[in-house]
């Protein structure tokens, strides 16, 4: 049910305090240790295998891709992350030393359903990650994790794409339960976790009205470009998939780090840009992609995301008139996605309103895509 919500999009955006409660409800033991049954019963295997291979499709492939960074600094394997069909288009290899994730909202999307029954088939230990519980991905898994996020009505995944960051978040932390050099970080992280949901909560507060005044500004364009890197990368991406999905505006997800390489061509002072800022080893060079856009006009139209603990960007922003800033909540690196990505799905929203379109039904598309 919408309860007092227009549509189940934005109920479900604002369900996400409490969805990322019931993610992680039991799962963190005395506030220090994570505990996710399922995976601890094969975590020698785990930590045996070559690969760690994560397959998906869309939003929960961007969700993979948010997690890739720090699946690979906590647990020192190789992490590879797949889109499903093209996993499948090349065939790809893969062995019995190999450790296949594969992570979707419904269980039913047909290429990770393909690509789950060929890794089984090469032998691979296969792990689900998965938000209906009996389906066919949970079935056919070898053992998993449930998201617990509830249910997701709106076509557009929002609040199924946090709680998948924050279940790789806690399998990366079982993954190097045992490393004594990492137990800092682990403990930023388990910090981060406990105070996520407040952190949600306190981002939609910030961001919501200026979040919908934007959109009314952006409604009639035609196309926005969405600029980050390490972590933010994928919020870039899956940025543009919501605002395509919802709003049927062209929108490009782009590694920032690519800009001179080629879309800076795009670039004109007419083009609505979004770009997502880190306090981390990328903070510099996303400034600096920020100085080739002003520089090339962009102010009237540039749209920068950041923590409200991010002074450099803040004062790098502070002098341009004309640049909108969104601050979102401040957490540890690996988490921050999770908050960046919350006006970008109020963006998408919003934009999708104030075009009047189907929200929760976009054009041509199907909560679960079990066809190719
Ligand atoms: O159910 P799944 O997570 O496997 O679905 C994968 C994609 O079809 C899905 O994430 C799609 O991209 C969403 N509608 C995006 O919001």
């Amino acid at each position: 049910m919408k309860g007092s919500f227009p549509h189940f999009m934005k109920k479900e955006i604002f369900e996400q305090p409490e969805s990322i409660k019931q993610t992680m409800r039991g799962r963190i033991l005395n506030g220090s240790e994570v505990h996710l049954t399922g995976v601890r019963e094969h975590m020698s295997d785990i930590r045996k295998s070559t690969r760690l291979i994560f397959v998906a499709s869309g939003t929960s492939y961007n969700a993979c891709m948010a997690s890739r960074q720090i699946l690979e600094e906590l647990s020192e394997i190789p992490v590879i992350v797949e889109l499903a069909g093209d996993f499948m288009d090349r065939l790809c290899p893969i062995f019995r030393s190999d450790v296949v994730a594969f992570v979707s909202q419904s269980g039913e999307t047909a290429d990770t359903l393909d690509a789950l029954k060929y890794a089984r088939k090469h032998g691979a230990m296969c792990m689900g990650i998965v938000n209906v519980v009996g389906s066919s991905i949970s079935r056919l898994t070898d053992f998993g994790v449930h998201l617990n996020a509830g249910s997701e009505i709106g076509v557009a995944s929002t609040k199924v794409y946090t709680s998948q960051i924050v279940v790789m978040v806690m399998i990366a932390l079982e993954l190097s339960a045992d490393s004594k050099n990492k137990s800092a970080r682990r403990i930023a992280i388990l910090q981060g976790l406990r105070e996520l949901s407040a952190n949600i909560e306190k981002t939609i507060l910030l961001v919501d009205e200026h979040v919908q005044r934007i959109a009314d500004q952006l409604a009639d364009d035609r196309s926005i470009l969405c600029f980050g890197r390490g972590y933010h990368y994928a919020t870039c991406v899956e940025a543009a998939l919501k605002i395509k999905e919802v709003a049927y505006i062209h929108t490009e997800g782009i590694n920032a780090g690519e800009l001179k390489h080629g879309p800076i061509a795009l670039v004109d002072e007419n083009l609505p840009i979004v770009v997502f800022s880190s306090m981390d080893l990328t903070a510099v060079k996303v400034q600096s992609a920020i100085h080739q856009l002003l520089a090339r006009g962009v102010r009237q139209r540039l749209i920068v995301v950041c923590s409200e603990s991010d002074t450099q960007m803040l004062e790098l922003v502070a002098s341009r008139e004309g640049v909108d800033v969104i601050k979102v909540a401040h957490t540890v690196d690996c988490l921050q996605s999770v908050l960046s990505i919350i006006p970008m799905q109020l963006l998408s929203y919003y934009l999708a309103v104030a075009r009047k379109l189907n929200v929760d039904c976009p054009r041509n598309l199907a909560k679960s895509v079990t066809v190719h």
